[in-house]
């Protein structure tokens, strides 16, 4: 038998790209590949790039320099490396990557990854690959499946992709060009993905996608189902015991998917929002299609179907033009919501968007300034919202062991990260936890016997937005 051949995954970015790497990881696992954590002792490295924000491309450039250091090195003791490069700065730059570092073996996009092994034996026979279409066929019927093992090894909470791309446009955002028109999967592919999953022991499932509540995949009636209903079909799976969703976008929040909220315990009461600015001409000018005062209608509408349901979104600073009343427009809107956390970022401009030929660019101090004034808003509400947890009795979905012998650690249905002194056997399970203390982002607290009093209602970077 030859021995297996190592491959090291790097991956950057969103939520999609860590599925689409286990994906990878899976799909070439069929191929005789096994991880390792070492890029320098692989046979095949693949850098998952994302292309989001500031310096994507030069980031990627400078990890090619020292693969092909470990390349040249790897060629001296006679192991041939291979190097691919994958995700949305190879879907975007694929033909420049190709051309400025011969290092790189396969560049392949998102929407081909069921190809890399034809891909890896065409670069194998000396000719560099690269692919970067939208194939017509659905590339998750070709992707292999996890093993049991890997879902085990993967721990009790898993991603499932619905949907991919974005039909937005919003005017600083590149994934509508480097993910694609948007797209949704079948229900009954979906439904078996997450059985294969709750089969070997995952109690939780995130459905991703860029623009996840654009959801309109096929039902098994023959219609176009929506996230809600989706929700509701998820629900029913033996061993789900926590649902969540991301990416939404505050348009696409219909009436499904507020009664699935309404409706389902399962559906955790914490929902990712961005809304980028609270301003609505910066809103327009990013073609987020609504208005502050509409997103605040969207909250209240979850909100009145679950009091105690929480919020995170995120926020962009410095778009070309933002005057500092616009910046205190966003303020104002995050002191109206209160979230429970967010994640901010200076504005960059991504080649091919039509924000980066606006003219008015914001200066580096402002925007600085700017994103330290938000985050420190942003900081002390998460803060608050962390504090009030002390002394209440919390659902906690158990992990893994923590650093400290004879520690657990959790989540609760806010992602907050909860630390209990209790045995392994209890991973996997939901229990109720009193919360005692905090240390920085995280709850200390004990095992109680009695149920939480608000049952299970007590991220990463995201993806699209
Ligand atoms: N500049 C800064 N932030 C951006 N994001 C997307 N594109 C840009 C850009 N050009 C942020 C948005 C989105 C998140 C995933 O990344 O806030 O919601
Ligand atoms: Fe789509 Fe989100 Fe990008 Fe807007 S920010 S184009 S909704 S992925």
């Amino acid at each position: 038998m030859t021995p297996p051949r190592k491959l090291h995954i790097k991956s950057y970015g969103c939520q999609m790209n860590v599925y689409d790497a286990q994906r990878m990881v899976d799909t070439l696992g069929a191929e005789g590949f096994v991880e390792t954590a070492d890029a320098g002792d692989a046979d095949l490295v693949i850098l998952n790039t994302c292309h989001i924000r500031e310096k994507a491309s030069e980031k990627v450039y400078s990890e090619l320099g020292r693969l092909r250091v470990a390349k040249e090195e790897a060629a001296k003791a006679g192991r041939a490396m291979q190097i691919a490069v994958a995700g949305c700065v190879a879907q975007a730059e694929g033909a420049e990557i190709i051309a400025r570092a011969p290092t790189v073996d396969v560049v392949v996009g998102p929407q081909s990854y069921h190809h890399l092994p034809q891909l890896l034996s065409q670069a194998s026979r000396g000719e560099r690959a690269i692919e970067t279409e939208f194939p017509a066929e659905d590339k998750f019927g070709f992707l292999a499946k996890p093993s049991r093992e890997a879902i085990r090894a993967r721990g009790v909470s898993a991603f499932v992709t619905v949907q991919e791309g974005c039909d937005k446009f919003c005017t600083f955002c590149v994934v509508p060009y480097t993910r694609g028109a948007e797209m949704s999967r079948p229900v009954a592919r979906i439904v078996d993905d997450v059985m294969q999953l709750t089969e070997s022991g995952v109690r939780e499932i995130t459905l991703i996608g860029q623009n996840v509540n654009a959801y309109h995949g096929d039902g098994p009636d023959g219609r176009a189902w929506t996230l809600g209903r989706l929700l509701y079909r998820i629900a029913e799976i033996p061993g789900v015991a926590r649902i969540r969703y991301s990416t939404s976008h505050p348009n696409d929040v219909d009436d499904d998917l507020i009664a699935a909220h309404r409706d389902l315990r399962a559906v955790m009461p914490f929902v990712h929002l961005p809304v980028q600015s609270g301003s609505d001409r910066i809103l327009d000018l990013m073609n987020r299609r609504h208005g502050a005062a509409d997103y605040r209608r969207v909250v209240d509408r979850f909100r009145s179907v679950r009091p105690d349901i929480a919020f995170s979104s995120d926020f962009i600073v410095g778009f070309p033009g933002e005057t500092e009343e616009d910046f205190r427009a966003t303020l104002a809107l995050i002191d109206q919501i209160g979230y429970a956390a967010a994640y901010s970022f200076k504005y960059s401009p991504r080649p091919g968007t039509p924000a980066a030929d606006m003219q008015e660019m914001v200066s580096a101090t402002e925007m600085d300034e700017r994103l330290e004034r938000l985050q420190s808003l942003i900081d002390s509400q998460q803060a608050a919202f962390n504090r009030s947890a002390i002394g209440t009795v919390v659902d906690v979905l158990f992990e893994r062991a923590a650093r400290k012998p004879g520690q657990l650690v959790g989540r609760t249905a806010y992602l907050q990260p909860a630390h209990v002194m209790a045995s392994e056997d209890i991973i996997g399970q939901v229990l109720p936890v009193r919360i005692d203390s905090l240390e920085r982002y995280s709850l200390l607290g004990e095992l109680v016997t009695t149920p939480a009093a608000r049952p299970d209602v007590a991220s990463l970077m995201s993806i699209g937005g």
